[in-house]
């Protein structure tokens, strides 16, 4: 399978160090972009061939989309030729639009998130029956792979996988904070807060569950939560998701 990439980017470096380390043949995989110098240097870094995008044939290639959500049409009107498979990773950007703008036989959908770069995206996947082998085969080199039932579910997806590492960011770092204001020192606070996700990650009961587990009649976690859901914390994370949501619609 001849894959291209087109875009040089963060994704699309976590996508090339996913397969580099999944023993893909690099030498089957084209770099494609609009400045010379970036795509010499990424090329030569993972044992590609780099190609300037203008007059790009993408005939008979599985062409992975990985430039910017307002870069696809400049892009189109420089790429020739009909795909085999296209496989977009922008976010907003719906199989009709990608359609309308790009040529290839089959067109998948996929949203994955920045842990790619460490094999550990969960990406959401969607798109034509066909090319499911092939997309599934492509992006569970970057991790775990899921696939779901439509466009509009790709863009729900992208407010929980997409943004959904820097909202844990936040929530991480406020919980850091709690702990410094307690009295932890700050590298301590951090590690802890660290491990807390890495044992989260672990556990695989329901979320009510684990809530459940934890908070005990008159205990100390009851206090928290109760302090919790009094400032609204819960509709305060389902609004942020909402509303990521609503805006992925309008890019
Ligand atoms: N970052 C995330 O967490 C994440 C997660 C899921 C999906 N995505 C999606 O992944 C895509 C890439 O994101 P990223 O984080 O990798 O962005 P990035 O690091 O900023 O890279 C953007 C890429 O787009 C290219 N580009 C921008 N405008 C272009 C144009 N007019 N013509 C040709 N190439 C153009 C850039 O090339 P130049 O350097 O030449 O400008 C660069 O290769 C986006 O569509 C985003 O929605 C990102």
């Amino acid at each position: 399978m001849k894959i291209s990439i087109i875009g040089y980017g963060e994704m699309a470096k976590a996508i090339l160090y996913g397969m580099k380390s999944g023993k893909w043949n690099m030498e089957s995989v084209e770099i494609a972009g609009r400045n010379e110098e970036k795509i010499k240097k990424l090329s030569q870094e993972f044992g590609c061939k780099g190609i300037l995008i203008d007059d790009y044939d993408i005939t008979g290639k599985t062409v992975i989309l990985a430039v910017k959500p307002y870069a696809l049409q400049e892009v189109s009107m420089r790429i020739k030729g009909e795909a085999d498979t296209l496989i977009s990773i922008l976010a907003g950007k719906s199989l009709v639009e990608l359609q309308k703008y790009i040529k290839a036989k089959a067109y998948i959908r996929a949203m994955p998130n920045i842990a790619a770069k460490y094999q550990a995206s969960t990406t959401a996947v969607t798109g034509d029956e066909e090319a499911k082998d092939t997309a599934t085969e492509i992006l569970s080199k970057i991790g775990d792979v899921v696939w779901v039932n439509s466009d509009d579910e790709i863009d729900m997806a992208t407010a929980i996988i997409g943004s959904g590492p820097a909202f844990l960011a936040i929530i991480a770092e406020a919980i850091s904070d709690g702990g410094v204001y307690t009295g932890l020192k700050r590298d301590i606070a951090d590690k802890l807060t660290r491990g807390l996700f890495k044992s989260f990650s672990a556990i695989g009961d329901n979320f009510a569950d684990i809530k459940n587990k934890v908070m005990s009649p008159k205990g100390t976690t009851a206090e928290g939560i109760y302090e919790l859901e009094k400032e609204g914390v819960r509709g305060k994370m389902i609004k942020g998701i909402v509303t990521t949501y609503e805006k992925s619609k309008k890019i």
